[in-house]
């Protein structure tokens, strides 16, 4: 059942002595990017596409992973300091955060641009954003870009952008629906969602092309290397076995 050690699991010999004992993974996880993680309307049901991944390889491993909402911007430290075992919220695989810590990549992201139905405004590219006030969550790769436009903007004699941040991307796209920022820049597949989604569709539209496609990844700390190979193979098990492609179909991933 659901929530208990499974020793006859094809990985559970391979799993670290560590989350043998806990019988658990312990996911740090900012628990409000649908389709990604998100809260069902109970408030405490983890529902979306990382979780059911999650599930689909503690099948393979034999124990669950337990998730653990934090806020997106403390999610490396809380894995260097051994507070949780891995990070799994959509989280991108750069350069930067490879200094710090170890990725098992999932999927294929770029950044997109969500606006509001119509494209009032008529953005499809980042230098369209010269001048404009933007939102987005603080501490991603998606801020990241938004700065970097801003400063390519002052360099073509342009105005900055006017970059609002926030701990949360549903704070971020509240912006965008009550007009005080002109755009969002979101990972594609929550962007999409929330097209799709928002105002049952009549709310949000995406822009323009991907920006900067890279991996998301599982995050896992560098000394936890037998876990890292572990969860490896237990991803390569479910992308054979057709489970994750029956995920990327369920959860509308793009
Ligand atoms: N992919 C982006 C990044 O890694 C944004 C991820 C935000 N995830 C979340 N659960 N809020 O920076």
């Amino acid at each position: 059942p659901a929530g208990k050690t499974n020793s006859s699991a094809p990985l559970y010999k391979e799993l670290p002595q560590q989350q043998r004992k806990a019988g658990k993974i312990v996911v740090g996880s900012d628990i409000s990017y649908a389709p990604m993680e998100y809260y069902d309307t109970d408030g405490t049901t983890v529902l979306g596409f990382d979780k059911e991944l999650a599930d689909a390889l503690s099948k393979q491993l034999g124990v669950p992973f337990e998730f653990k909402n934090a806020s997106f911007d403390g999610l490396i430290t809380s894995l260097k300091s051994q507070r949780i075992d891995v990070v799994i919220s959509g989280m991108s695989d750069t350069k930067e955060r490879q200094a710090s810590v170890d990725f098992v990549d999932y999927y294929t992201a770029g950044a997109m641009l969500l606006v509001k139905k119509g494209n009032p405004e008529n953005l499809k590219t980042l230098a369209d954003l010269c001048g404009k006030t933007i939102a987005v969550q603080r501490a991603t790769t998606q801020e990241g870009y938004a700065e970097e436009q801003s400063k390519a903007c002052e360099k073509d004699g342009e105005k900055e952008i006017e970059i609002l941040s926030f701990d949360r991307e549903t704070e971020a796209l509240l912006q965008v629906k009550q007009g005080r920022a002109v755009a969002g820049l979101e990972d594609y597949p929550v962007a999409s969602y929330n097209a799709r989604t928002s105002g049952d569709g009549a709310d949000f539209e995406v822009a323009g092309d991907q920006i900067e496609a890279g991996p998301l990844g599982i995050a896992v700390a560098k000394q936890d290397t037998e876990l890292r190979d572990v969860i490896q193979k237990a991803l390569d098990a479910i992308i054979d076995d057709g489970t994750y492609k029956k995920l990327i179909d369920k959860w509308e991933i793009p």
